[in-house]
């Protein structure tokens, strides 16, 4: 028992200090499988993104459903038949989406084979969901409406001018290099067709070279792990291959702040429930990567962004 424990403390510890020194694909894919199970038991489900917070939203789950349908409404998903999610979870985004748009089919690709396949699994169940207002529905034709790709952002096995959106909702920050997609994006996309990022940037002014912003992050790069671009780069990356930047949105006070807020106002609670199955020191950490947080974002140091980008 004592063996199993430490060998979890060391493992756990690898990973998260790969995950911010050496960052390739198979260390970011091995924290997500890790650590997946830690949102679920601070966020109460298997979506994996920071979520979108407004007065009315009261817990983290219902966040993310709202960041969940505000990217939907944003990607005029309304307007869309085939849509190839990049970096797709637990296929979750995806079981809402084609709730809400009925005609719309969504090629789920991910590097994660494990979260495919318990997304696949789930998807079989048959079993009833919650759709992006809260109520349960029951998703009988998902099957023939929601394919997994195991794949890698940079490589995507999708013909030319396949797809009328792609979308990268809050994974872009993990492929790399995040121009060989931009460019994989281009080639796949429909005339028309538009790319719709959901994405945490750095502050124009800290304008510095990706591994220096994870130095600057210090601890924070445990909540914000991967590359962090500005604005300014991800926008002359999609220039260079001639995309129209349709719109860019900055979300980032309703995000950090009032989930950090949450974290700590219900600490005591989810540290409890944490520790039944990580180690202590993990959940420090966590804790003091999301004051971190809070304070960087104050400080307009750390933004979010929702872009659309139309190919021309
Ligand atoms: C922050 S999660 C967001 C998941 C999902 N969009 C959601 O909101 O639940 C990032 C996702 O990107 C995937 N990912 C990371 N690097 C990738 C890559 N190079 N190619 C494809 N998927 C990748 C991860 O496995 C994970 O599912």
């Amino acid at each position: 028992m004592i063996v199993n424990r430490t060998i979890l403390l060391k493992s756990i510890l690898g990973l998260i200090i790969l995950s911010i020194i050496r960052r390739n694909e198979h260390d970011i894919a091995n924290v997500y499988d890790t650590f997946s199970n830690l949102m679920r038991i601070a966020t109460g489900g298997r979506l994996l993104n920071f979520g979108y917070w407004t007065k009315e939203i009261t817990n983290p789950l219902q966040a993310q459903i709202q960041l969940t349908k505000l990217f939907g409404i944003y990607g005029s998903f309304d307007t869309a038949q085939t849509i190839l999610d990049v970096g797709s979870g637990f296929s979750i985004p995806a079981m809402h989406w084609i709730h809400s748009y009925s005609d719309v089919k969504i090629y789920c690709l991910n590097i994660s084979l494990k979260q495919l396949k318990s997304a696949n699994s789930e998807i079989g169940k048959n079993q009833s969901h919650e759709d992006v207002t809260g109520n349960p529905y029951l998703a009988a034709d998902i099957g023939d409406r929601i394919f997994h790709i195991n794949s890698t952002s940079t490589s995507m096995p999708f013909r030319n001018e396949s797809v009328d959106r792609i979308a990268a909702f809050e994974s872009a920050q993990h492929f790399k290099p995040l121009a060989q997609f931009i460019h994989e994006s281009k080639r796949i996309l429909k005339y028309s067709g538009q790319l719709i990022l959901a994405m945490p940037v750095i502050a124009n002014k800290s304008d510095l070279l990706p591994f220096s912003n994870t130095y600057n992050l210090g601890i924070l790069a445990v909540t914000w792990a991967s590359e962090h671009y500005s604005v300014r780069m991800l926008e002359s990356l999609l220039l260079e291959d001639d995309f129209e930047l349709s719109n860019i949105d900055y979300i980032g006070e309703n995000i950090y702040g009032p989930l950090a807020e949450f974290y700590i106002q219900n600490r005591d609670k989810l540290r409890s429930e944490i520790i039944k199955e990580y180690p202590k020191f993990l959940e420090i950490i966590l804790y003091k990567s999301m004051v971190k947080m809070k304070i960087e974002s104050d400080k307009n140091f750390i933004e979010y962004v929702l872009i659309r980008a139309t190919k021309r």
